[in-house]
């Protein structure tokens, strides 16, 4: 698109934009079982007026914007006490579980440079479920990573945590839960093997912080996972996920103010002025910041613990109807995320067939299954996706055509041994994504 020689009229370009968006995901109605946490149209409306009263608010300098300053201590005060933090608790809001980790990593390193310089080559044990922004994280911050397997549960392999376990290791890594199969890894065990060793533990509940300490609190039992547990020394919390807040928010929280000064970066000798920033960003955009808190303070605990019950029943349903069809689920799902299997089909080309019929259900590879994350916007659509997934099952069982899709692609590439290969064609993939 060359920039246009004359703007046009505010009335054209939201035509342009409502054209645009019509093939996109409609996870109004259900159909998407990823990406978007939909809370309803009220909270909604909150986060996004809160976020256009401060779309021009930038959290950079917190001493022109004391608004932005105030939500994001405030936030992070709701952040540690949920997490069961004592009042040494800090840490920072960034734009994502992405970020939250990058933050952890970053923490860990400098820690690891300051206080036991006689390792080398610092690294990080983490099973193979965690998520790849760890893996980008050691990626960006030049730190080895040694993945362990993860067990029979999809839980991580406690015996290969240890054996992984070196002197060069300084960060221990677990999830709740794990994005793959929505398991809780042992992280008391986890815990354990770190202060054993003077090291640090991260949980990566990005998934999880926002929902698991409504779902105990609705008297479900939980495995422990946060602060509570000795030993955890970081955890990584997404607002943008199931605290249903604008995209661009998540939390990282540290048991020790201590230790979050190695996230910190200053810059002291710039012409520019002194330069200190928390974080990954520079500008720091406040919009995100200013939902996450009116959300917060909009949906209170009887919000969030009434849309963690309507999602939970949402969830047993859907794991009642799966389990009905013959289809097996991975492990014990902790919360509302949960992958399903297949002994008598081909899972690709059921997924294929849900596609056809409109649904958006994320692939999984090791085993191949199929992924699903319940938000409370799922709830009137459970009744209509298990009839179709039923539907499609049969059809599937009985012999059918299977439906055009990406099946025998996806079976494919999970079943290539030489994962370079896997990875130069992902790569030529996201290259050729601009090109129209
Ligand atoms: C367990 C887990 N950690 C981290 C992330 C990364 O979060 P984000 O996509 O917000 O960067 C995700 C995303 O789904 C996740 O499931």
């Amino acid at each position: 698109m060359p920039l246009a020689a004359q703007g046009i009229s505010p009335e054209h370009v939201f035509e342009e934009l409502t054209s645009a968006a019509a093939e996109d995901a409609d996870w109004r109605a259900g159909r998407t079982w990823s990406l978007v946490y939909n809370a309803g149209e009220d909270v909604l409306a909150v986060a996004r007026r809160a976020y256009d009263a401060f779309f021009s608010a930038n959290a950079l300098n917190p001493m022109a914007f004391p608004s932005l300053r105030r939500f994001e201590t405030e936030i992070l005060e709701t952040a540690a006490r949920l997490l069961h933090g004592g009042p040494d608790a800090a840490g920072n809001l960034t734009t994502g579980g992405t970020e939250s980790i990058l933050m952890a990593l970053k923490t860990a390193r400098d820690w690891a440079r300051a206080t036991r310089p006689q390792v080398g080559a610092p690294e990080v044990v983490l099973p193979v479920s965690a998520h790849p922004a760890f893996d980008k994280a050691a990626h960006y911050l030049g730190l080895r990573l040694v993945y362990v397997p993860v067990a029979a549960d999809f839980r991580v392999d406690l015996n290969a945590v240890e054996a992984a376990l070196s002197e060069r290791t300084i960060l221990v890594v677990g999830s709740a839960p794990s994005f793959p199969a929505g398991v809780i890894d042992d992280i008391p065990a986890l815990a354990r093997l770190a202060a054993a060793r003077g090291i640090l533990c991260h949980v990566d509940a990005c998934v999880g912080g926002w929902f698991l300490p409504f779902l105990e609190r609705i008297g479900e039992p939980v495995a422990p996972w946060d602060f509570r547990v000795e030993g955890v020394t970081s955890i990584s919390a997404d607002l943008h996920k199931y605290g249903y807040c604008a995209r661009g928010a998540s939390a990282i929280v540290y048991r020790e103010r201590a230790l979050r000064k190695f996230q910190f970066h200053v810059q002291t000798d710039w012409p520019g002025g002194l330069y200190g920033s928390p974080s990954m960003c520079g500008s720091r955009p406040g919009g995100p910041i200013a939902a996450a808190w009116a959300v917060l303070r909009y949906l209170g605990q009887d919000g969030y613990e009434r849309l963690t019950r309507t999602t939970m029943d949402a969830t047993r349903r859907l794991l009642d109807g799966v389990r009905a069809l013959g289809l097996d689920v991975l492990g014990a799902p902790a919360m509302s995320v949960f992958a399903f299997s297949a002994r008598d089909l081909d899972i690709y080309a059921l997924c294929d067939a849900m596609d056809a019929r409109g649904w958006k259900i994320d692939r999984q590879q090791l085993p191949p299954s199929a992924h699903l994350m319940v938000s409370p916007g799922h709830a009137p659509f459970v009744a209509p996706f298990l009839d179709e997934l039923g539907a499609s099952t049969r059809e599937l069982r009985g012999g059918g055509p299977t439906p055009p899709g990406s099946a025998a692609m996806y079976g494919a590439l999970a079943a290539t041994p030489d994962r370079r290969q896997v990875g130069e064609f992902l790569l030529g993939f996201m290259d050729s994504l601009d090109r129209t």
